[in-house]
């Protein structure tokens, strides 16, 4: 089996596109951690999925259009953001690199990207928000202890945290096939660092003699009840992140939530369901821009941010893409994954003639 190789200290300048990171990240992990990163939920028909959506997309170029002035700007919540790319909670972040959600906080400080922090970072909440000076949200996974879920809300709001990003999608461990098949375990020394002193669920096998319903672990998964639970603690705007339906949509606004993520877990959880892409119309239909809408899924070219714009979101959301930056070259590459899009998007924005993103709307694709 190959060593890894070190992170690179310098940008290659053959590198074009966030896809040449791929090679590269894959060099510098071991087997187990590119396969936890890399896979997704079983046969990784979702995964394919995301990307592939969003490549049979064909965009409509208007020429000679007045630019002047042109920006990528954009308001969430009252927090100004200068273009619509954002960093998307990613685990564990120190399997791809030693100074792990650090170094991504680092960059996304420096390129001015929206970051959303994970529950299971590999580096402590308070000690990110200490390394960042742009706005940070916290993603939340709600644990079986509500106590302690509700005193990590209070860490978060404390260390500044902007926004709560509520995962709904994942109560149960999606099928990672190719993650068991890698024998993938945390290594020594990277755990959930945030989570430290949670009593871990005590699973007795459900009564009935299945494996899974009607056991301990979904009867304490969170409901809708939870939401009003949420919203009751705490005052910072929460997004629902893993909504793939227009049903689910219509609720979470009917129940007061703040911003909607159309998200599959980038393909991490339930294999079989569409790319975000394609349902983002129809929940962008029911939510009628009443709350913000993002999505994640796929996004790998500026032209899909703009895509994504297009249908109906107002920002996106990066994942693996800025984890195989961060593999490669550290802060470094983290931040260069992002310039490369926004590059991109900006490209894009002037070939179709749109200075601003309110500019870009359905008539932009065919
Ligand atoms: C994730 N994702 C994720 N989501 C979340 O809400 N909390 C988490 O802790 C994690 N952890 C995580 C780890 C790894 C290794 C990956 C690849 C993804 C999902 C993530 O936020 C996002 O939805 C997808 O990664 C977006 O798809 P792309 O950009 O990776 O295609
Ligand atoms: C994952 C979990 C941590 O996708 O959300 O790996």
């Amino acid at each position: 089996m190959d060593v890894p190789l070190p992170p690179l200290t310098q940008i290659p300048p053959s590198i074009a596109a966030v896809s040449d990171y791929e090679p590269l990240a894959r060099q510098r992990m071991s087997v187990q951690a590119w396969a936890y990163i890399a896979g997704g939920a079983a046969d990784e028909l979702t995964l394919a999925e995301n990307q592939a959506a969003f490549q049979r997309i064909r965009l409509r170029t208007r020429v000679l259009a007045d630019l002047s002035g042109g920006n990528t700007r954009l308001q969430l919540f009252g927090q100004a953001f200068v273009h619509p790319i954002f960093l998307a909670p990613v685990a564990y972040q120190r399997l791809a690199h030693a100074d792990g959600e650090l170094a991504t906080a680092l960059a996304a400080s420096a390129v001015q990207a929206g970051m959303v922090l994970s529950t299971q970072s590999s580096v402590t909440l308070e000690a990110v928000a200490e390394q960042a000076d742009n706005p940070l949200w916290f993603q939340l996974y709600i644990q079986p202890d509500r106590a302690f879920t509700e005193a990590l809300v209070k860490r978060a709001e404390a260390a500044g945290y902007q926004a709560l990003v509520l995962t709904v999608d994942a109560p149960v461990n999606g099928m990672r096939n190719r993650e068991q098949r890698a024998g993938f375990s945390l290594p020594q020394g990277i755990e959930a660092v945030n989570l430290r002193g949670m009593q871990p669920l005590h699973e007795p096998a459900p009564p009935s003699g299945g494996l899974l319903l009607g056991g301990a672990l979904l009867a304490a998964a969170p409901t809708w009840a939870d939401v009003q639970w949420l919203r009751s603690l705490t005052r910072l705007p929460i997004l629902l992140k893993g909504v793939m339906s227009a049903e689910d949509a219509q609720r979470a606004v009917a129940e007061g939530v703040d911003g909607i993520i159309v998200s599959n877990h980038g393909g991490r959880t339930l294999d079989g369901q569409p790319a975000t892409i394609e349902v983002l119309g129809e929940i962008a239909a029911v939510v009628q821009r009443r709350i913000p809408l993002l999505l994640d899924g796929g996004v790998r070219r500026g032209t899909d941010v703009f895509k994504a714009m297009a249908l109906g979101a107002d920002a996106v959301l990066l994942g693996r893409p800025y984890v195989y930056g961060l593999a490669t070259a550290g802060a470094s590459g983290v931040a260069h994954v992002v310039q490369l899009l926004r590059a991109e998007l900006e490209v894009t924005m002037a070939l179709t003639g749109c200075r601003d993103l309110a500019s870009i709307t359905g008539a932009c694709i065919r």
